[in-house]
């Protein structure tokens, strides 16, 4: 009997739809594991893809894939997939001190003002906008910028001994700057002081279930980043860099200083790549074009995308609202979001393929 007289069966819809594959992981959906709750009633079939985040960039060209190659199959009526998501734990988390968080995301840069906070919080809106469940830590004791970014000021409540993360922008978010009463005055640590202060901030807040908690770091490579590298099994960072970072010489140290504490790198995001006229659209590479995407490809790092220098993302941060929610349509929300399923791709890949590092 040819697969075309094959009578129409769970076997028969398998078959097709191991044709369709996940271009991140590289298998097709049925070794995967996606294909769920597979259901024939005549020549009605229903099947789940279950994917690996709900901020896959290529969700919807599986979907028709998959419908277009049941939908051939001699005998079906009508398909219908129901596209859902599971975010996997990072291999090294299930150990960590975080337990119900499965994927710490760090962002940072070489050098201050490249606008990682900024990124951090537009990326991490754009997940939550996706449906996953992501949290944001400013891990930026000496000048917290998030609480304004996200507008949100007031002190946290406390239940249980542990602090309640305010929720702004779908996220849960933490920060020294609710902790402190006089929000202007800039804050001085001495080193075990700033590794406590931090230590507070991640593992003494009530984050409950999370698929993703973005850490915004500060500029450099300091105390905070040891801390949270030494104290939490990272999924990995995220670089920020700018094309004016001559050569991309500072990012490259954060790279290495990364790399040194074993936190592998999830990608690289150039921010205020080209500049988008307020008043026409126009786009303009003022700084040339294309550096980050190719320093990254000479290092073998993930380019997970360009920003632009857009008025409107300043504004909508300092008015308390990341872009992505105050304007989902706009050019650069557009670009935001596509970066943020690149890195949660980027997530997915290393959760599949990475080996479990021991923390030293
Ligand atoms: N793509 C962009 N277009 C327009 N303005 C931007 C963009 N990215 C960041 N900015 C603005 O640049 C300034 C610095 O950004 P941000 O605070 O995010 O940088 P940072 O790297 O977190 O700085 P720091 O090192 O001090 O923590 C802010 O005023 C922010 O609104
Ligand atoms: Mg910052």
């Amino acid at each position: 009997m040819t697969a075309q007289n094959t009578p129409l069966s769970d076997e028969r819809v398998l078959a097709e739809l191991r044709k369709v594959n996940d271009p991140d992981l590289q298998k097709d959906i049925v070794t995967l594991g996606f294909v769920r709750n597979l259901s024939i009633d005549g020549g009605a079939v229903r099947f789940d893809i279950n994917l690996t985040t709900p901020a896959c960039p290529v969700k919807d060209q599986m979907r028709d894939e998959a419908e277009r190659l049941v939908e051939a199959i001699p005998g079906v009526a009508t398909v219908s997939v129901n596209m859902t998501a599971e975010v996997q734990s990072s291999p090294q988390m299930a150990k960590g001190a975080l337990e119900n968080v499965r994927n710490v995301i760090a962002v940072g840069s070489g050098k201050g003002g490249v606008g990682k906070s900024t990124i951090a919080v537009n990326l991490a809106a754009a997940l939550s906008g996706s449906g996953a469940r992501v949290g944001l830590l400013d891990g930026d004791i000496y000048g917290p910028s998030l609480p304004i970014m996200l507008g949100v000021t007031a002190a946290p409540d406390h239940a249980d001994g542990k602090i309640t993360p305010r929720e702004s922008a779908g996220l849960r978010f933490m920060s020294m700057g609710l902790l402190v009463k006089t929000p202007d005055q800039p804050l001085i640590w001495r080193g075990p002081m700033a590794h406590k202060a931090f230590q507070q901030c991640l593992f003494d807040v009530a984050w409950g279930e999370l698929d993703y908690l973005v850490v915004d770091l500060p500029p450099g490579t300091g105390d905070v980043h040891l801390t949270l590298a030494q104290s939490v099994p990272m999924t990995g960072a995220v670089i920020v860099s700018t094309p004016q970072d001559v050569g991309l010489q500072i990012s490259v140290k954060t790279l290495r200083m990364f790399e040194q504490t074993k936190v592998p790198i999830l990608g690289i995001i150039e921010n205020m790549a080209y500049y988008i006229c307020g008043h026409c659209g126009a786009k303009d590479p003022i700084f040339g074009e294309g550096g980050a995407r190719r320093a990254a490809s000479e290092m073998g790092i993930p380019f997970l995308g360009e920003v632009p220098l857009d008025m409107a993302i300043r504004s909508q941060a300092d008015l308390g609202t990341p872009i992505v929610v105050a304007d989902p349509e706009a050019a650069s929300s557009v670009v935001l979001r596509q970066i943020s399923e690149q890195l949660a791709a980027q997530v997915s890949i290393r959760n599949y393929n990475a080996p479990v590092l021991e923390i030293e």
